[in-house]
């Protein structure tokens, strides 16, 4: 069956017209105009730059504190905090780090399977595609797969959305998915298999708990490479923003997973106030990002998202950002370049980002033998936010915020901010899911 539903986008919730006004105030002085031949993800300065004012990027070893504005004065009430210091965030964190969110696209959501007795019978399977009906007609839509529990428990229910790496078809091996081989993989095996990753996806124990499960494949948006013309970047980036500042794939991949809320929150029998996204390592610094800018996002889960992500910049004795902008320039936006060697003079520093977050749930799952996503320095982000969810009136952290297993996760033990350490490597396992379940039927909100 096929239907076809207009979406209408509720403003309401984004900041991203306002976002772009405080932009064009706001440009820093060491941005260059666009050019044709800018790279978004590279430093490459053209030789007209002006070199980079370092007095306006004074140095602090000290982390920069989050309940002070700019303008020096203390952030006292939840009201400054929400209007005022949370926008003024928001706006550095685009400009210096992930480049501009784009503003949201109408589309229209075409369902192009539905299949009612998918993961056998346990799912009803929906593959909608979404087609942005402003944006020239050769533009790559969104292909989202949700796979809806037949059976849950009253009332409308709460959803997983996630960002996968190599096609919707790779994360379960259920027969129903629809294999696309038209679209970038790093990992050539994975391309047209089924499966491939359904070990680490759990689709089916997400299903058997009553939750809904949503996916979509990153090359939707952008590629995992630091090339500019495929995805949707051609069609979003923009004249009006400077090219260090363009978004840059973190930031496309984040407005994807945003423009799948959008839809999921018009699906009847989803709960668009229990909508929780989880994201691994470089997906789950896309996943912090979405949260910090929609505060649709009831519970993000930042699994192991390491440098970019939860773990702090300055002085990070795993990845620093020197290294993750030369081996992966194209993640972040041509400004963060400046900071690979210097980060003391980063006018934030990841707790900025995971405060955005506040008053929702933030739970960053990592394991305990993965010593490149650096989870004492992502505890610290946490242990660092907690005045934010305090002033907001929340319990934020209990205790030091860490719990190292599934079964510590009971009413009064954790808060909306809380470190799940595993003993694991790198990788998202049955375990996990098992705590950020239990974790999401604790604290999601009823
Ligand atoms: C690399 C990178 C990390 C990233 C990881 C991943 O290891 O250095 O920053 O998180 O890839 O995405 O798996």
């Amino acid at each position: 069956m096929k239907d076809l539903v207009s979406i209408k986008l509720d403003l309401k919730n984004t900041i991203v017209p306002m976002l772009w006004l405080c932009l064009l105030a706001t440009a820093v002085e060491s941005a260059e105009p666009l050019s044709k031949n800018s790279q978004v993800g590279t430093s490459e300065a053209s030789p007209k730059a002006p070199a980079i004012n370092w007095d306006a990027y004074p140095e602090s070893t000290a982390l920069p504190e989050l309940l002070k504005l700019q303008n020096g004065s203390p952030v006292k009430s939840p009201e400054d905090w929400m209007k005022r210091r949370r926008p003024e965030l928001q706006e550095l964190i685009q400009r210096e780090m992930f480049g501009y969110l784009p503003a949201p696209q109408p589309f229209t959501a075409t369902v192009t399977k539905t299949v009612p007795d998918a993961l056998a019978g346990k799912a009803t399977l929906k593959e909608i595609s979404l087609k942005f009906t402003q944006l020239p007609p050769e533009a790559p839509e969104i292909r989202l797969a949700l796979w809806i529990p037949n059976r849950h428990p009253a009332g409308k229910i709460p959803v997983f959305l996630t960002l996968n790496y190599c096609g919707n078809a790779n994360v379960t091996t259920d027969p129903h998915t629809t294999i696309h081989t038209d679209r970038f993989c790093s990992k050539k095996e994975w391309i047209g298999q089924r499966g491939g990753q359904a070990d680490f996806w759990c689709v089916e124990q997400v299903i058997d708990r009553g939750y809904a499960l949503a996916t979509y494949h990153e090359s939707d948006t952008k590629a995992d490479k630091n090339e500019w013309n495929d995805g949707l970047f051609p069609y979003l980036k923009s004249d009006q923003v400077p090219a260090g500042s363009q978004p840059a794939t973190i930031a496309l991949w984040a407005w994807g997973l945003l423009r799948c809320v959008d839809q999921l929150a018009q699906e009847p029998q989803l709960d668009p106030r229990r909508i929780c996204l989880l994201g691994h390592s470089r997906r789950g610094k896309t996943v912090l990002f979405a949260a910090a800018m929609d505060e649709r996002i009831a519970l993000v889960v930042p699994h192991q998202s390491g440098t970019g992500g939860m773990a702090l910049s300055r002085e990070n004795n795993q990845e620093t950002v020197e290294r993750i902008n030369r081996v992966f320039p194209h993640w972040f936006c041509g400004e963060f370049k400046k900071f690979g060697g210097n980060e003391p003079r980063i006018p934030f520093d990841q707790h900025a980002v995971a405060s955005l977050v506040a008053p929702r749930l933030l739970l960053d799952t990592e394991g305990d033998q993965d010593a490149w996503a650096n989870f004492p320095r992502s505890l610290e982000t946490l242990q660092a936010v907690n005045p934010v969810w305090k002033l907001l009136g929340k319990t934020g952290l209990v205790g030091s915020g860490l719990i190292t297993s599934v079964t510590e996760i009971q009413p009064g033990k954790v808060g909306e901010l809380l470190q799940l350490r595993l003993p694991e490597k790198h990788t998202l396992t049955k375990e996990f899911w098992t705590g950020i379940l239990n974790y999401a039927d604790l604290m999601l909100p009823e």
